[in-house]
């Protein structure tokens, strides 16, 4: 049984090759749609959303990775509870990809040090808030420092920021797909955990 999508046709495993390599394109790609997709946790009864920035894929190990301060909310709440689920849509190829997970928490290790060499030092500005992201505050603010809002730092001033740096890898336990198209929308479920591909009614 195969979906044919721009000539091509796909059997249910090549598809799952597919979203993988768009996956993939989405964490090396800064303009592709899959790059921020939207990551939702549990937080407490309640459900909290937010956009990150797909940083790495792997099709091997089903993993998905995005960068977070661990004073965050998120990480806070993933400490907590580690279910985790991520939402990406190309608008032009009309393909919506549910992910949902269990979240591995990196903090100081070989992995978070590897990341954290290769981030740039406007995106180090991220971790230098004196104070916890989701403060409150009597005006507006980034919470930095005047020279370190205006990148005005060192590379070496700016490794304090590690203590805050985080990586949250999502370890991808099913995936939905689907793909709307005028003659008839097309939905398939890929489950890692039972080992099952199934077609699915939109
Ligand atoms: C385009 C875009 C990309 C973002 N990327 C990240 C990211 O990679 N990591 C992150 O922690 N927050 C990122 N944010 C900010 C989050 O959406 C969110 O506002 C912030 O992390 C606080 O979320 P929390 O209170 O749920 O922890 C991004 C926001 C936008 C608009």
């Amino acid at each position: 049984m195969q979906v044919t999508i721009n000539n091509i046709a796909y059997s249910l495993s090549d598809l799952e090759k597919d979203i993988w390599n768009r996956l993939v394109n989405g964490a090396v790609k800064s303009r592709d749609s899959f790059h921020t997709p939207s990551v939702a946790t549990h937080s407490g009864n309640d459900i909290s959303l937010r956009t990150v920035v797909l940083r790495k894929a792997v099709s091997e190990s089903k993993e998905l990775r995005f960068h977070t301060d661990t004073r965050s909310k998120k990480w806070q709440e993933l400490i907590v509870n580690p279910s985790i689920s991520a939402l990406f849509y190309d608008a032009a190829d009309r393909i919506q990809i549910r992910v949902k997970g269990r979240a591995v928490l990196h903090f100081n290790n070989d992995i978070t040090a590897a990341a954290w060499q290769k981030t740039s030092l406007s995106s180090r500005r991220c971790y230098l808030t004196n104070f916890d992201p989701s403060s409150f505050t009597d005006h507006p603010t980034s919470g930095l420092p005047e020279h370190i809002e205006q990148e005005n730092f060192t590379l070496e001033e700016s490794e304090i920021g590690f203590n805050h740096f985080g990586i949250v890898s999502i370890q991808v336990q099913n995936i939905d797909w689907l793909w709307l198209h005028h003659a008839g929308h097309r939905r398939a479920h890929f489950d890692y955990v039972s080992e099952q591909y199934q077609w699915m009614i939109p």
